[in-house]
């Protein structure tokens, strides 16, 4: 039994952040943000907000636009790296949010990769005939984990989140929506490059640990820009093998916005048209897990993405671990 997506939504906080307001606090410029990465603002949620009340926010829209019930929801799986709490998952707290009760709900840990990640799961308990109802939920409220006196990385992150809710495929003639092909990787040898070191129970926090900002995000900027472009191609190559279809068939490149150059770069490796790629990144910057699914509920809600259209998705980040999901939506 193949999956199809029924629908998506996303919640992204009211305040913006813009370059400039960064260049008031660390070092850099407007300009050096915008030819380096693309971004020009991010959306930064204020104290009132939490992470799982962006979730409930994304995943009532979905549920929503796919019309069901949130008592129908037999599954919800959270990608993120922000919850609220170490324990319990995110999760269950937007289950008790969307209204969804005596459902399995949990979390998963695949940073960037965190939505195909959870895509990629959602399809195969869809496929055992284990769900028929899944909420999907990609959301980070980043802003609270970055050390804001750190230029290398403050500029790149935004908060927001983004959902779709999954089903078994109501129709399996050619052409029908459906979850084509999935692929998804993990190389922990580059663990270190991107990581918040202390926190966990490796690295409790201490004084020392909150003078050095080491429970903040620490990344090698270049360590991951070297791999991405690489990595993200060949999974991108993977599902479209997998699903059957060459790139001149996809409509919709809807890639993980880590980068301006390395999505431009992916697409130019990928042979996919200028046109055809989907960006927000100069609005949202960096959302990781949540930035695949707010960019396609964005073109699913101005009409750009249509119903019938085939998507290309793909993320990296932290692990490093990466992947890709090609949907007929
Ligand atoms: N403003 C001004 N200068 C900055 C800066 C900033 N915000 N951040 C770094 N610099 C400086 C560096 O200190 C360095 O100066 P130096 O040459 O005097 O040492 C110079 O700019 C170049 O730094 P570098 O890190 O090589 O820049 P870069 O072109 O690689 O761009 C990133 C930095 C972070 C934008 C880029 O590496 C990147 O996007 N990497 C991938 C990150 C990623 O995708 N992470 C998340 C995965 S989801």
């Amino acid at each position: 039994m193949r999956a199809q997506i029924l629908g998506t939504g996303h919640f992204l906080p009211d305040s913006v952040r813009t370059n400039d307001d960064i260049a008031k606090m660390v070092d850099t410029s407007d300009e050096w943000i915008r030819e380096r990465t693309g971004i020009r603002e991010r959306r930064i949620a204020g104290p009132e907000l939490q992470n799982s009340d962006m979730a409930a926010g994304a995943a009532k829209r979905a549920l929503e636009a796919a019309g069901v019930d949130p008592r129908e929801v037999d599954l919800i799986i959270v990608a993120t790296v922000t919850g609220d709490h170490p324990m319990p998952a995110t999760a269950v707290l937007v289950q008790q949010k969307i209204g969804a009760p005596n459902c399995p709900a949990f979390d998963i840990s695949a940073a960037c990769a965190g939505f195909v990640y959870a895509l990629t799961i959602a399809d195969s308990f869809i496929a055992t005939g284990r769900a028929r109802r899944a909420v999907i939920i990609g959301v980070e409220l980043l802003s609270r984990i970055l050390n804001w006196q750190d230029r290398g990385t403050c500029i790149l992150f935004g908060d927001g989140a983004g959902a779709v809710v999954v089903g078994p495929q109501e129709d399996d003639s050619a052409g029908a929506s459906a979850v084509l092909g999935t692929s998804i990787h993990t190389d922990g040898s580059l663990a270190p490059s991107l990581i918040i070191p202390a926190g966990g129970t490796a690295k409790p926090v201490t004084a020392e640990v909150l003078a050095l900002a080491e429970n903040k995000v620490f990344m090698r900027g270049q360590d991951i820009f070297k791999v991405a472009v690489k990595n993200l191609t060949s999974t991108c190559k993977q599902a479209l093998e997998k699903g059957g279809i060459t790139i001149d068939q996809v409509d919709w490149l809807c890639s993980h916005q880590a980068n301006l150059r390395i999505l431009d770069q992916v697409a130019s490796r990928l042979g996919i048209a200028p046109d055809k790629v989907l960006t927000n990144i100069e609005r949202v910057g960096n959302t990781s897990s949540a930035s695949i699914p707010i960019l396609l509920d964005e073109n699913v809600r101005t009409g750009k993405i249509k119903k019938g259209d085939t998507v290309l998705m793909c993320g990296l980040g932290a692990g490093i671990s990466w992947g890709s999901a090609l949907i007929r939506l």
